[in-house]
């Protein structure tokens, strides 16, 4: 897990999250922070185990620190940040030492973190899709009834 660590002490990575941390200071909807990236991470690399996909756990783990990583973007430009995130991981990534094909299916994934045609796919898109509306506890959040969630996309009873 060197690369996946490394992902962690990069400047860049650093300075994003700080940012929208920042940003995040007064949201009362589901936070973009560590904690919200390694629940993506684990069910995500759950899944892959459960249902045999086979995909590095690298690579899921480094999409899943990384997908959510342009949201300040999207905050203060208002470009969507599986958009505005791309650039930013296809630098840390290769930094990181990631190969040009792991980049690509890592940058999908990302990508493709908010496109529903994925969810069933076989893929680290499919996975991180998949991992990424499973991590929210709207089941205990006081913002439930606010928030623009779909009945359908909330996760109203415990499945992971
Ligand atoms: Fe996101
Ligand atoms: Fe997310």
């Amino acid at each position: 897990m060197d690369r996946v660590n490394k992902i962690l002490q990069h400047p860049t990575y650093k300075a994003c999250l700080r940012q929208i941390r920042m940003l995040e200071a007064e949201r009362i909807f589901c936070g973009h922070d560590m904690a919200h990236f390694l629940d993506v991470a684990r069910l995500a690399y759950i899944f892959n185990l459960e249902e045999d996909r086979g995909v590095a756990k690298e690579c899921i783990y480094g999409a899943a620190l990384l997908h959510d990583i342009g949201r300040h973007i999207q905050y203060l430009e208002g470009i969507p940040h599986q958009e505005a995130g791309l650039p930013i991981a296809e630098e840390i990534l290769k930094e990181c030492g990631f190969t040009e094909k792991e980049r690509e299916d890592m940058l999908e994934a990302i990508a493709r973190h908010r496109d529903a045609s994925v969810k069933e796919e076989a893929t680290l898109a499919g996975l991180i899709y998949r991992a990424d509306k499973a991590s929210r506890g709207c089941f205990g959040c006081q913002a439930e009834k606010e928030c623009n969630w779909s009945d359908e996309k909330k996760n109203l009873r415990i499945t992971y």
